[in-house]
């Protein structure tokens, strides 16, 4: 049957079937053809939507920008709303639900944005929370298909660092709908919590993924992907002392792109990335820990492994289509 998502919100992977990802995904290629084509269309004309950012952006607020732009729609960047301090989410849902045709939220609690689904009455798109970061993976599991000649049922998808973090649940879910190998080699303190890896073992029967946590970096070993995230993610700006002690051997080096054993092993970092001294925050880490770099060095951020800004781009095309997708069902 042809998937159609129209009037869904996209709050997180777990509620998407391996198919209506892959419609996406396809759906993303199409755009992504007809975008470098020259071809402007205008799949969202009337279409209006607002962007709430509780934490900062720049990928993904520019990325819902440009693709709604792109298809004709026009998009609110709200800030200074009453949500939360003078009106509850409930009321400022159905008020955003009056006016607009989709909102957008990044912020902090995953029970906002599904309050904001629950009394809006218009798709909600999770930009980002705590707990997952669904629109990232849709770019990460683009770049894998362009990329690589395996189709993402035969990729071994590893990811290092912080699994317990909104990138390492998203992806495990991600790889798990797909049915990859995925594996998270991180300290056991970062593990994803024990109930979301049962609840993905349990998915895994029916969709052929395998899902392996090991605090040992030979885990590397055959890795098609090797991704890294930032150490420390926003809101948690207290814990760098206790992370550098944790992750600092879980740093992905040339060795650990060799130790993968495949000479075409792709890096992957949904950005942004601390690589080098180019950030305030890194020179902080450089002074009081004496780090020059963190989750991965500079030299495989820049090296031919890498394709971070193919992924850096690929956030428009798949927003665009996760749009387009829920407010028109193409
Ligand atoms: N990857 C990502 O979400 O980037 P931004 O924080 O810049 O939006
Ligand atoms: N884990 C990171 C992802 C940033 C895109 C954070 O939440 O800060």
């Amino acid at each position: 049957m042809a998937v159609c998502l129209k009037g869904r919100s996209f709050l997180t992977l777990k509620d998407y079937t391996p198919e209506e990802i892959m419609h996406l995904l396809q759906l993303a290629k199409e755009l992504k053809a007809k975008k470098k084509s020259g071809i402007r269309d205008k799949l969202l004309e009337g279409k209006n939507v607002v962007l709430i950012f509780d934490k900062t952006s720049t990928r993904t607020r520019c990325s819902f920008e440009v693709a709604c732009y792109d298809e004709g729609g026009n998009a609110t960047f709200l800030t200074n709303s009453q949500m939360a301090s003078k009106e509850s989410i409930e009321d400022t849902a159905k008020v955003l639900g009056r006016f607009f045709d989709g909102i957008e939220y990044r912020g902090f609690s995953q029970k906002l944005v599904e309050q904001l689904a629950e009394y809006s009455g218009v798709p909600v798109w999770n930009g980002l929370t705590d707990e997952y970061h669904p629109t990232q993976i849709l770019a990460d599991f683009l770049t894998i298909m362009e990329h690589s000649s395996k189709p993402l049922s035969e990729i071994k998808f590893v990811y290092v660092g912080d699994a317990r973090n909104n990138m390492g649940n998203s992806l495990m879910i991600g790889a798990t709908k797909m049915g990859m190998d995925f594996v998270a080699v991180a300290p056991r303190e970062l593990f994803p919590s024990q109930e979301l890896v049962d609840e993905m073992r349990e998915l895994s029967k029916e969709t052929g993924a395998t899902i392996t946590l090991t605090d040992d970096i030979s885990g590397v070993e055959g890795a098609d992907v090797i991704y890294t995230d930032v150490w420390v993610s926003m809101g948690e700006e207290d814990q760098y002392a206790q992370r550098i002690k944790m992750l600092e051997p879980y740093r992905v080096t040339m060795d650990m792109m060799k130790a993968t054993k495949n000479p075409d092993v792709l890096f992957l970092h949904c950005l942004p990335s601390f690589h080098d001294l180019g950030t305030e925050v890194a020179r902080r880490v450089k002074e009081e820990y004496g780090l020059d770099e963190m989750e991965v060095t500079d030299e495989v951020f820049r090296s031919r492994y890498s394709v971070v800004f193919d992924e850096a781009e690929n956030r428009m095309h798949t927003i665009k289509a996760v749009m387009v997708a829920t407010l028109t069902g193409k």
